[in-house]
């Protein structure tokens, strides 16, 4: 893994960008006064309530809530996955990404690696056009050009070093094409030829690719019957098939709005969906379905659904993949499955029933609930007590995985009429002896902080109360959005004074002033960016996105001293109060400190009167 991107630098990325030319080259812009609207691209709406501020470099939407900076709508938008979306930004202002330690190879190691997996994709996307035994299997097949095209599938030619000779002329790119699989050492050297030889041979290529577009290995599937059917590329340093999942690319390059995502099987199923018209079809590599495949899926969309044959071997690996999603189950992800007629797969089907066929069947997919307890139901005999008993006894150690919460507490309910139980007895019998493995309770829970590799699909955030009474501390909040070189112009006592005040909303008004006065350039949209993925973030985009009443920096500037001296003022006479309540408990507040007590009660608005 490369090192992390310093936060300056995302800084001034988002600083830099023009957040308006950025979203205006994907939706039309219209300019209203200083900023710009349109119809928002995150929700159906007829009238525009999508603004984009050119001052402060983000966008916000009044209808559904969504806003960002420039990273966070291409993150939303493209759905590009944090550090690609950094390398957009990055490559639009002809910056490099500096990474932070140096740990790992260099980017650009792999960044040559893409390189040659694109041109080897072309060639054999060339030699596919010029081999008619491969298009006519792929006729065969069904596929048509403009599928084929849009898959880039190819056609390794039947020799044992045309790549080799064409991309490995030098010791590096030879490098390059063992780094990439594309050629394998020849185990026992032959004298009078070359010690390596090109991986895919007379076999159809599908190029594996992530979801920005760059090709990470090759599917390679032969002409007729052959063994292996599918020679896929190893695993390399870009290339991890536990994470990628075939046609992501593809499906989100569709452009209609992504809102779930059907996991089959084959790549010949992904790309005959495609052709129907069924764009959001994906395919695991050959490989059980894996919890990175999820998160990276519960990224994009609300609502998986899993596709497979009826027979025991698809049945098996239904079951598998249930067991690996159970972790990342919750309340708003929709997982479903479906079986497909004994005999069939998505490839056929589609092909002959037709899209809307096709479509109608995922309507019927199992719920994953009720998958689990069908399955588990065919295992034992409900008709007896110990049947029922062991029932539960199987369902166990997969509720064990389920993070806890909502999703889960239903999961038991359901299973609890299922067996006749009440919800607490059984809970109680499912917590029972719990050495063999404690639930993993908060496994769900992802953690605060920015450790964010993809785009979050703006599932709503918990609100986050910043206001304390009165609401100067979201004033103050205010007024640094909009103008945050005032920060500048506070002194280290205000601010200080400051720490010493608990309202809620003190903290994170302090850190902002620390993070703008610690970073002369800090901008807006910046500072937004920084706080986008902590759960005050939802908050901070609205506060800055409403207008404020102040002409100019100076106003904002008197404003902020006003503010900060309110409140630590206020938190004086909070203190104090204390003081008094403490006094009073042990008997003993005299006229004059009651008469302040009351004072101070009143301007304070009411709260912790004494008894
Ligand atoms: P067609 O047989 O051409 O329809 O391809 P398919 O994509 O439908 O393949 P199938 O349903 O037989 O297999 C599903 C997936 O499993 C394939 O897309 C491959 O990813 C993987 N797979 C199948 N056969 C092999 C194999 O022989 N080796 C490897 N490594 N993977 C395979
Ligand atoms: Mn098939």
């Amino acid at each position: 893994m490369a090192g992390r991107v310093p936060q300056s630098f995302i800084d001034e990325l988002v600083t830099r960008t023009d957040i308006v030319e950025l979203i205006g080259t994907r939706v039309p812009l219209k300019k209203a006064g200083r900023e710009y609207r349109a119809c928002c691209p995150f929700h159906d709406e007829k009238t525009p309530s999508f603004w984009v501020s050119p001052d402060k470099q983000f966008y916000h939407c009044f209808g559904c809530g969504a806003h960002g900076t420039a990273l966070g709508f291409l993150m939303n938008y493209d759905q590009l996955p944090f550090p690609e979306a950094v390398e957009e930004l990055a490559g639009r202002l002809g910056l490099e990404v500096p990474h932070e330690g140096g740990a790992g190879p260099a980017p650009t190691q792999h960044e040559a690696m893409h390189e040659m997996l694109a041109r080897v994709a072309g060639f054999y996307e060339e030699s596919l056009r010029g081999n008619e035994r491969a298009r006519q299997y792929l006729r065969g097949r069904g596929l048509d050009a403009e599928i084929i095209a849009r898959f880039r599938i190819g056609y390794a030619p039947d020799a044992w070093n045309e790549v080799l000779r064409r991309f490995g002329a030098t010791e590096e790119s030879r490098g390059r094409l063992l780094g990439t699989g594309l050629i394998v050492e020849r185990e026992t050297p032959r004298p009078g030829s070359e010690p390596w030889y090109d991986r895919f041979r007379d076999r159809i290529m599908f190029p594996i690719r992530d979801p920005r577009g760059r090709v990470l290995g090759f599917g390679g599937r032969v002409l007729d019957k052959g063994e292996p059917k599918y020679l896929n590329s190893p695993e390399t340093e870009i290339f991890h098939k536990g994470r990628e999942l075939y046609g992501l690319h593809e499906a989100r390059l569709a452009r209609v709005k992504l809102e779930r995502l059907l996991i089959v099987e084959g790549y010949m199923d992904v790309v005959r969906l495609h052709q129907a018209g069924v764009q959001y079809a994906v395919a695991t590599l050959g490989t059980a379905t894996t919890a990175e495949h999820l998160r990276r899926a519960f990224k994009l969309v609300n609502e998986v659904v899993f596709c497979f044959d009826g027979d025991r071997a698809g049945r098996g690996a239904a079951w598998r993949a249930l067991q690996h999603v159970l972790p990342e189950a919750r309340e708003g992800r929709e997982v479903r499955f479906l079986f497909l007629p004994d005999g069939e797969d998505p490839d056929s089907l589609v092909g002959r029933e037709g899209r809307e066929a096709f479509e109608r069947r995922l309507g019927t997919a199992l719920p994953l609930s009720e998958y689990l307890i069908e399955h588990l139901r065919s295992q034992v005999d409900m008709a007896h007590a110990d049947g029922r008993a062991r029932l539960v006894a199987l369902a166990r150690p997969l509720i064990a995985l389920l993070p806890a919460g909502v999703y889960r507490e239903l999961l038991i309910e359901r299973l609890s009429s299922e067996v006749g139980l009440s919800g607490e007895r059984l809970q109680v019998l499912l917590a029972a002896d719990d050495a063999s493995g404690t639930p993993r309770a908060s496994r769900g829970d992802t953690p605060p902080g920015r450790d964010r590799d993809s785009a979050d699909s703006g599932t709503p955030r918990r609100r986050v109360p910043l206001a304390g009474r009165g609401g100067v501390v979201t004033q103050a909040i205010q007024l640094l959005l909009h103008y945050p070189a005032i920060a500048h112009d506070m002194s280290s006592e205000q601010l200080a004074a400051l720490t010493e005040a608990p309202t809620a909303g003190v903290p994170v008004l302090h850190e902002l002033l620390t993070q703008i006065r610690s970073q002369p350039t800090a901008s807006s949209a910046a500072l937004l960016e920084r706080w986008s993925q902590r759960p005050e973030g939802p908050r901070l985009f609205e506060l800055a996105s409403t207008e404020l009443h102040v002409p100019d920096a100076e106003a904002a500037s008197r404003e902020l001293a006003e503010a900060l001296a309110g409140l630590t003022g206020r938190e004086r006479r909070r203190q104090r109060l204390d003081q008094l309540i403490e006094k009073d408990r042990s008997g003993s507040l005299d006229a004059e400190e009651r008469a302040e007590f009351q004072t101070l009660i009143r301007s304070l608005g009411g709260a912790a009167a004494p008894r």
